[in-house]
């Protein structure tokens, strides 16, 4: 069941510092975070401990690559003043989840995820990328997103953490007395409410009217004076369970497109694709004009796959049109192509250029939003260390 999380205005999302960004980040997840800072609560992060899952016998790259990141956000339009950027290594609480919530974990969860299944059948795998999709639930679930933009490769990951939060719930949310300490948090909202809430309560559990649900849910969220707890048991109570400690996040699915790369394939760094935010017009140059095209196959070819994603043509439309027919653009369209990348890139680059003169100011930014971060942070752990029996008070 929906939780406190519904209700939240808190949004999480990060990216791996795996190397540059390129026309496939921003086009898949970072203009959609430009758009959400101002309608959300926004902690975006770095995520250079999930670089290391992948990449831990390259973690040199891993340095660079964070600031680098940070400036192309910046330079893309995430403003440091309106959201909450921090890097995940500065929040050792991330760990300290991680490791909790593995108690709980079934490892049969982990090794029926589709990336984990795909990659080790590949390579060797280790442990750490075994535990990396729940090193994730424990990013989103420390700060008790309701909401985490991400792509579709990434959607098996909140279901995970859906899970791990309705198990952490059933088997730390149940107190003793819990009903009676509910019916006392209950009294602290106020004759009115109170009973406002009660009547919603029994509309829900015994009509099943989820409007009535929702409402009070929304009562809750309005409630100034209930303490963490109270609020946390009140929204349990709703549902009859126990507490809710950590809420289950919703994906937010950002582009349901895949970014196509210079080959076709999907624009990767792996797949050496990629056309980047900071690369110059000569290098975008040279990269269109070096594509092949394959006009009258059903396939479409790399150029006018790119040239989609910046026409403003009707996807349904564009999807019948093969190669070569009337209207594509894969021969004659490389100059525009080139003209209408660089359009949208020249800003960024610049941008991006600027800001590298002065990295003590990203540094700054960093530092500031993971201490602000890491509040939140150690507000969560106090409490999940508490439901688990660890608080030693
Ligand atoms: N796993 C994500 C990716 O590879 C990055 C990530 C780490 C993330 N922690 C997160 C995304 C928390 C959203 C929320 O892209």
């Amino acid at each position: 069941m929906d939780t406190v999380a519904l209700q939240s205005r808190r949004v999480v999302s990060a990216m791996r510092p795996t190397g540059k960004l390129h026309l496939g980040h921003y086009h898949g997840v970072l203009k959609h975070w430009v758009k959400l800072q101002h309608e959300y609560d926004c902690f975006f992060f770095v995520a250079d401990w999930h670089a290391l899952t992948t990449h831990y016998e390259t973690s040199d790259i891993i340095e660079d690559s964070v600031w680098d990141m940070v400036i192309d956000w910046i330079a893309a339009g995430i403003e440091p003043s309106a959201v909450t950027l921090f890097l995940q290594s500065k929040i050792p609480e991330h760990a300290e989840l991680h490791l909790l919530l593995s108690m709980i974990t079934p490892a049969s969860w982990l090794e029926q995820i589709p990336s984990y299944k795909d990659l080790k059948e590949k390579s060797q795998s280790t442990y750490g990328f075994l535990g990396y999709p729940l090193l994730q639930s424990s990013d989103i679930l420390m700060y008790r997103a309701g909401q985490v933009p991400v792509g579709e490769d990434q959607v098996a990951h909140i279901e995970l953490t859906r899970e791990i939060a309705r198990r952490f719930n059933h088997i730390y949310g149940r107190e003793k007395d819990f009903e009676e300490k509910a019916e006392e948090a209950l009294k602290k909202m106020g004759k009115k409410n109170a009973l406002l809430y009660s009547n919603l309560r029994k509309a829900y559990m015994e009509q099943g009217e989820t409007e009535a649900l929702e409402t009070a849910r929304a009562l809750l969220n309005d409630q100034q004076n209930l303490a963490l707890g109270d609020t946390e048991r009140l929204f349990g109570y709703l549902e009859g369970n126990g507490k809710i400690i950590l809420p289950e996040p919703h994906a937010l699915l950002t582009s349901s497109a895949i970014i196509a790369g210079l080959d076709g394939q999907k624009m990767s760094k792996s797949a050496h694709n990629t056309i980047t935010l900071r690369d110059s017009e000569d290098i975008i140059a040279q990269k269109i004009n070096s594509l092949p095209t394959s006009p009258n196959t059903l396939n479409k070819c790399p150029v006018c796959q790119l040239y989609e994603l910046y026409s403003n043509a009707d996807p349904a439309e564009s999807q019948q049109e093969a190669c070569g027919a009337p209207g594509s653009h894969c021969v004659d369209g490389k100059d525009s192509l080139i003209d209408l990348i660089n359009t949208e890139l020249k800003p960024i680059r610049e941008r991006a250029e600027e800001l590298s003169e002065h990295p003590e100011d990203i540094r700054r930014i960093i530092e500031d939003g993971s201490e602000a971060a890491r509040e939140v942070a150690r507000d969560t752990l106090e409490e999940v260390r508490e439901a688990m029996g660890l608080s030693y008070k």
